[in-house]
């Protein structure tokens, strides 16, 4: 299985497809969103950077025909590919991060589990590579990244650790960097390599930069009515989508100690409550336990 999708009827229920409504997907991933839009006739615009995933799609989706379009970019460049399609959109999906077969086929080396190349990367014309970044990036620049998009309160050990390492020869493995996380952080740690593994792919692949952009640039494609559905997989992601639709389904922005409004600031959208997946899906699907679905509609 490439990935299974995750709160799919929840997905499902907010865009609640018409048939030949025109959609969005900017993370193809499997094709298991899309499927599901397609079979209930919509029409996708389908979006990865991952070469697998538009490989997987192309032929998972081609019994639907002319009904799906796919497009190998990032995207951030959504403007630019609705543009040129000369659509509004009657709805559009953000499912981040990655899918299971990126994060289970060991060559891509996003996971400590295997022993591979520091790739990462999801765009595999990317010329940036963790390797890179772990041998070439200086110490105050693996810090940052570490403290930003890992959370890791041993951050400054573990640095310092692959610094002394790289000294000697350069850490070229996944395994070599695992080793060298757990051996900086006490044994009592959860899970000791996952903030350091997740804080260097999310620099590799710019995840967080752009993003509030792109939420404006789908969400400006949106017809009245339209929903726009993000799902995020960690807290760094959910920040950024609930503060990208909190501004967007607000008044005024002034600051409020503000006597009266001077922004002119107004509502397009209108948020909804946050959504986490079932304990059924939990049960069925482990990997879905950090998912939370977030859902704007646009006025
Ligand atoms: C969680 S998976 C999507 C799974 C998909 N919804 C499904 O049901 O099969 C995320 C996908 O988004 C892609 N991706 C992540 N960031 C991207 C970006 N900025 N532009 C395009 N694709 C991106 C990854 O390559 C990956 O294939």
């Amino acid at each position: 299985m490439y990935h299974v999708p995750v709160l799919l009827d929840e997905c499902l229920s907010a865009l609640q497809v018409k048939e030949n409504g025109v959609y969005f997907d900017g993370t193809l991933g499997g094709g298991g969103h899309s499927s599901a839009i397609l079979s209930k006739g919509g029409n996708v615009i389908g979006v990865d950077r991952d070469e697998d995933a538009i490989n997987e799609c192309s032929r998972r989706l081609k019994v639907y025909g002319d009904r799906i379009k796919i497009f190998r970019s990032n995207y951030k460049n959504a403007s630019e590919i609705l543009s040129q399609e000369g659509v509004m959109l009657d709805g559009a999906l953000l499912d981040l991060g990655i899918s299971s077969h990126q994060i289970d086929t060991a060559e891509r080396g996003m996971s400590y589990r295997f022993d591979a190349p520091l790739d990462m990367r999801m765009d595999q014309r990317q010329l940036l590579t963790a390797e890179m970044v772990v041998n070439e990036y200086t110490e105050e620049e693996l810090l940052k990244i570490l403290y930003e998009y890992g959370e890791e309160k041993f951050a400054k050990r573990i640095v310092k650790n692959i610094v002394r390492q790289r000294e000697k020869s350069p850490i070229r493995t996944t395994k070599e960097l695992a080793d060298i996380v757990v051996n900086s952080v006490p044994a009592s740690v959860k899970l000791p390599q996952k903030r350091t593994f997740q804080a260097i792919r999310i620099e590799v692949n710019n995840e967080l930069r752009g993003l509030d952009k792109a939420i404006k640039d789908i969400f400006s494609f949106l017809k009245s009515g339209a929903r726009l559905c993000v799902i995020t997989f960690h807290s760094l992601e959910d920040r950024i989508v609930k503060q990208a639709f909190n501004l967007l389904s607000t008044d005024c922005i002034c600051d409020k100690s503000l006597p009266v409004c001077v922004c002119g600031h107004k509502a397009e959208g209108k948020a909804f409550k946050k959504v986490k997946p079932s304990q059924k899906e939990l049960v069925n699907n482990s990997r879905s336990a950090s998912a939370t679905l977030r859902v704007i509609e646009k006025l």
